[in-house]
């Protein structure tokens, strides 16, 4: 079964990614290093009845005393209060730092365990459980972990590597289909920038059932991508933009949309057909890229339609405000070809005219 190794430079050093069908059965013999010690486990409320009790099992016969807390379920739960709640659940069960911090759950729970993880003592160890298709092919490595303030997402936060990442692609047999697409748009994402042999692998296979089989090899190439990103970038200065392909729009259509209106995944998928479509219209994309991307999306049962309301003119001022943009310019990503992308610098109204387009 794949184990990617992730190296970071700047880190104290690389980490195992251990990805298999199954492997919570036998999560112990991976936790040996933490035996005679405490792992405090931060879940949440649909995760625990899945996963937890077995997870405290396999603590227990690793000779780990666990402890947990389950949290509600959801993006509201990755703010402030909770990360206090996370405190106080790791102080009151004495957790130092020769102890552990486990994040079960999806990328809410990754994120917010993360940051508690990053700041508690000055840092505590952290492994990573994740338990949604998003979350085992992109937010469980590259170190990136926050919470969210009132004013924005993600606005709080810190880049802390997770010293073990545990991926048991059994657990997304228990995730919805909504959530399930959510993660195949960044799987695309992933096809469309750096790898045309995945894309073309997904588009033969052709459904989402023939897809369950392959998760393993999926999300394995998936995080190999990633991790070439960030140890090239390990703090987002650069060249880690690239992983933001369609999330120019894509960002602009959360917020417009309201928030949870779209998945991001989703909001991805719609976001990438227009970087396509731009790419097109400015001539540095191959022709044909967009519609290859549009079958895939039909096939796979994800967006491709704007909703009437999300008009252009609606959209293109969050764009403007995004922390990508530069001064008048904004910075996408725009593809080559598939598996091929670069980063350019748009001026606003430029963009504006190629939006006209979008549909
Ligand atoms: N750190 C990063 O690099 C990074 C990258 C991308 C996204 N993110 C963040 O990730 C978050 C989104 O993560 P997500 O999409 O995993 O959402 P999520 O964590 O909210 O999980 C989605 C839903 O699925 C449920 N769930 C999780 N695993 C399940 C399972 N196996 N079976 C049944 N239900 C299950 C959860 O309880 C939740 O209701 C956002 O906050 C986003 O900002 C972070």
């Amino acid at each position: 079964m794949p184990t990617v190794k992730v190296y970071i430079p700047g880190t104290p050093g690389q980490y195992p990614v251990i990805i298999e069908p199954g492997l919570l059965e036998h999560a112990a013999e991976h936790l040996t290093a933490y035996a005679g010690h405490q792992v405090a486990i931060v879940t949440d409320d649909n995760v625990a009845p899945l996963y937890l009790e077995h997870l405290m099992t396999e603590l227990s016969s690793a000779g780990i005393t666990g402890c947990s807390i389950v949290l509600p379920n959801g993006e509201p739960t990755k703010c402030q209060d909770s990360l206090n709640q996370v405190y106080d659940f790791l102080l009151d069960h004495r957790i130092t730092r020769a102890d552990a911090v486990l994040a079960l759950g999806g990328g809410v729970i990754g994120d917010l365990t993360g940051f508690a993880a990053a700041t508690y003592l000055r840092g505590t160890h952290f492994i990573q459980v994740p338990t949604t298709l998003l979350s085992q092919v992109d937010s469980s490595v590259g170190g990136k972990v926050a919470v969210n303030h009132p004013r924005g997402k993600n606005l709080l936060g810190a880049f802390y590597q997770p010293e073990l990442v545990l991926i048991d692609t059994e657990t997304l047999n228990t995730l919805d289909a909504r959530q399930i697409g959510a993660g195949l748009g960044e799987v695309i994402k992933y096809g469309c920038i750096m790898d045309r042999d995945l894309f073309a692998m997904i588009e033969y296979c052709g459904c989402r059932p023939g897809l369950v089989s392959l998760y393993p090899e999926i999300i394995a190439r998936c995080i190999s991508l990633k991790a070439q990103v960030v140890a090239e970038d390990p703090f987002d200065t650069g060249h880690r933009m690239i992983l933001n392909f369609g999330h120019t729009l894509a960002h602009a259509i959360e917020n417009a949309a309201g928030y949870g209106t779209f998945l991001h995944g989703e909001a991805v998928c719609l976001g990438m057909l227009a970087a396509a479509d731009w790419g097109e219209q400015l001539g540095c994309t191959s022709p044909g890229i967009r519609e290859r991307i549009l079958k895939l999306l039909e096939n796979y049962q994800l967006p491709t339609v704007l909703p009437d309301t999300l008009s252009a003119d609606r959209l293109f001022p969050s764009m403007v405000l995004d922390k990508k943009s530069v001064g008048k310019e904004i910075r996408i990503v725009l593809l080559d070809d598939i598996g091929s992308c670069h980063v350019t610098k748009l001026p606003a109204e430029r963009l504006l005219s190629l939006m006209e387009h979008l549909s």
